[in-house]
């Protein structure tokens, strides 16, 4: 019994919107009442744009037996909605009709799970197996915070209008987007789904690919090596440096330099032998009291100055990412 309630449960949605008639046989008195001629009943009161703008999207292909409009149109997503019908033909002036059985937007929106429950009846394949339990599922986002239905090109899909979308929410991103080293997103050149999976995704922060690094390398390839000598944090994960949306640095970079460098480079461990005084270290015949080294190490590139390689080399004497 409490198995038959489960299954019962989670098939209702479905049921709801696509009526399988097996389980409406067994239950007669919940089977839905659609309009009769479906599309052009609601089209009646509801004329015009942006309503109507459904019409030139492939949700109104008629042809196409997976759409919408090829199944009860409207009340496919809207679910069926007799009394929002019969009331609103007889609703006077400052009355509000019963709303239909699920609406989207405005005070009487479904919940977010109800609400993507619709979309995932059709859209729950191989780009969305991911959804269920993501970052934007778990935080009550539905499908319909990103996209738009009602419209002729959903902004969402356009380079120039995704990000505002996003930053309608994601403030924080905004503002980086403005910091004087920044992925160009404003100028158009980069979008938030060029490096973000936004229906959920088997690597961290929704990125793209398995890895943050993965996702950097599908534009900056050159990255990827393998070289001859390797800077170990580059390999293990850009983020040890870099800052993905935006920073007051140059180069995205996390920390000024020589900050950046001495942050792991401290004096501790293996460079001791090197004399390392925070960060800072002696050449062969040289010492820190050097001004012309210590001036190096610290002003214009700073380590950069010498250490020209830091994502690693490939010069048979790159030990150092000297060369
Ligand atoms: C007799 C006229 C009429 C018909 C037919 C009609 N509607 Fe409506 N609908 C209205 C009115 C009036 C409102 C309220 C508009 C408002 O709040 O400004 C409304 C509101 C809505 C809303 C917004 C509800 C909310 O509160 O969020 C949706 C969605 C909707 N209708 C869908 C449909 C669908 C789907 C159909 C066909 C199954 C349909 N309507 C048929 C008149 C109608
Ligand atoms: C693919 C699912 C889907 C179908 C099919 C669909 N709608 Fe909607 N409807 C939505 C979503 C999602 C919204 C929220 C606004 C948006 O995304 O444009 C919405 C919003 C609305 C609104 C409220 C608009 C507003 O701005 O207040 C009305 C009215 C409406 N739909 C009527 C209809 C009618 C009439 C039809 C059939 C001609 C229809 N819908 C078909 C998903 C759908
Ligand atoms: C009855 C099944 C069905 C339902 C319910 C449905 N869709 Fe679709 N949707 C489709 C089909 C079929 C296409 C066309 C896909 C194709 O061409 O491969 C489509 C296309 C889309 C597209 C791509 C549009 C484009 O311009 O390329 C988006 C985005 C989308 N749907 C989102 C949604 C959202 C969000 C909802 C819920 C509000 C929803 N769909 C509900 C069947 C459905
Ligand atoms: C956080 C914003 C966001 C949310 C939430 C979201 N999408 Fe999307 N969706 C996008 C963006 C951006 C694209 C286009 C880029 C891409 O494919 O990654 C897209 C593409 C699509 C497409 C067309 C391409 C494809 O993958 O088939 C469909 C269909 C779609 N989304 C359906 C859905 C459904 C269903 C949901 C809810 C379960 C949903 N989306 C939730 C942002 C979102
Ligand atoms: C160049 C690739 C790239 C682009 C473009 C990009 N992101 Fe990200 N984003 C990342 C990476 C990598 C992370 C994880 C590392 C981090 O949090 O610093 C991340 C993390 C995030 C986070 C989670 C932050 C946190 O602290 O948990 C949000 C939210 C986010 N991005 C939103 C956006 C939005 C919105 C856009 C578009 C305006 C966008 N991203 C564009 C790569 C990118
Ligand atoms: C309706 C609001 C809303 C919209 C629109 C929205 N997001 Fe989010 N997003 C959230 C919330 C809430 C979280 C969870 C926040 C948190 O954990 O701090 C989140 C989390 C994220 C994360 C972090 C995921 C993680 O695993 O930590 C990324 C990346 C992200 N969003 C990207 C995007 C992108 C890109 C878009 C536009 C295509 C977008 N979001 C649109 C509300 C939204
Ligand atoms: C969709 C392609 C794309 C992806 C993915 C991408 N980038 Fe970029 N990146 C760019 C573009 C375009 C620029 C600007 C190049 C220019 O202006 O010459 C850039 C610039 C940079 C810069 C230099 C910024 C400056 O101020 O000069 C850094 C650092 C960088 N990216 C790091 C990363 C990291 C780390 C990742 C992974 C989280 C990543 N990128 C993923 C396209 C991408
Ligand atoms: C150990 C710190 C560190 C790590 C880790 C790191 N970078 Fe960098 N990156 C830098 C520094 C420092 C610069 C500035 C170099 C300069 O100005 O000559 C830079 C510059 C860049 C630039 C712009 C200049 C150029 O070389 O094209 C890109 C793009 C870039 N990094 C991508 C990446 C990617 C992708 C990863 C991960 C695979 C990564 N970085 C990991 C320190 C790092
Ligand atoms: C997130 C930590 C981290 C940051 C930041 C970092 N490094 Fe490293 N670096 C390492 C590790 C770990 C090694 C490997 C040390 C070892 O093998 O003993 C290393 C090795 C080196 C080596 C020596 C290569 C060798 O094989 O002995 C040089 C030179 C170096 N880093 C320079 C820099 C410079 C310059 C910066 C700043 C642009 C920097 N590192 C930033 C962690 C870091
Ligand atoms: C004047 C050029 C120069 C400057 C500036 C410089 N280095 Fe070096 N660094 C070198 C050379 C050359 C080596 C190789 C030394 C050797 O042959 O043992 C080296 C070696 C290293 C090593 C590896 C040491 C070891 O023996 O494991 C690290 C780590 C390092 N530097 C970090 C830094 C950091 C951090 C800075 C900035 C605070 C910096 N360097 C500034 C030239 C420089």
């Amino acid at each position: 019994m409490l198995i038959k309630n489960l299954v019962t449960g989670v098939f209702t949605g479905i049921v709801f919107m696509l009526g399988a008639s097996a389980w409406a046989a067994e239950n007669p008195a919940a089977a839905p009442v659609y309009a009769a001629k479906g599309e052009q009943t609601c089209m009646k009161c509801h004329d015009s744009a942006p309503v109507t703008d459904i019409l030139s999207t492939p949700h109104a292909m008629k042809g196409d037996s997976r759409t919408p409009f090829a199944n009860h149109a409207c009340e496919t997503c809207h679910g069926a909605s007799p009394e929002h019908i019969k009331s609103a033909a007889h609703v006077t002036e400052g009355q509000k009709p019963v709303p239909p059985a699920i609406s989207f937007s405005g005070p009487n929106a479904a919940s977010a799970k109800d609400r993507a429950a619709v979309c995932l009846g059709c859209h729950e394949n191989t780009t969305r197996i991911n959804w269920i339990g993501s970052k934007h599922d778990r935080n009550d986002v539905a499908c319909n915070n990103c996209h738009t239905i009602h419209v002729k090109k959903d902004p969402v899909f356009v380079k120039d209008t995704q990000p505002e979308k996003c930053f309608t929410c994601h403030a924080q991103q905004r503002a980086e987007s403005f910091q004087y080293s920044h992925h160009p997103i404003r100028e158009g050149k980069v979008v938030c789904s060029d490096c973000h999976a936004m229906h959920g995704s088997p690597g961290p922060k929704l990125v793209k690919e398995f890895t943050i690094n993965e996702t950097c390398y599908n534009c900056h390839a050159e990255k990827r090596g393998p070289l001859l000598w390797e800077h170990q944090p580059v390999r293990e994960n850009c983020d040890n440096c870099h800052t993905p949306h935006g920073s007051p640095q140059a180069r995205l970079l996390i920390e000024r330099m020589p900050y950046l460098c001495s942050g792991c480079h401290s004096g501790a461990g293996s460079n001791q032998s090197a004399g390392f005084f925070g960060g800072l270290h002696s050449l062969p015949g040289q010492n820190l009291n050097n001004a012309a080294l210590l001036n190096n190490e610290l002003q214009y590139r700073s380590c950069l100055n010498c250490h020209t390689q830091v994502h690693g080399s490939n010069a048979p004497a790159g030990f150092a990412f000297t060369r």
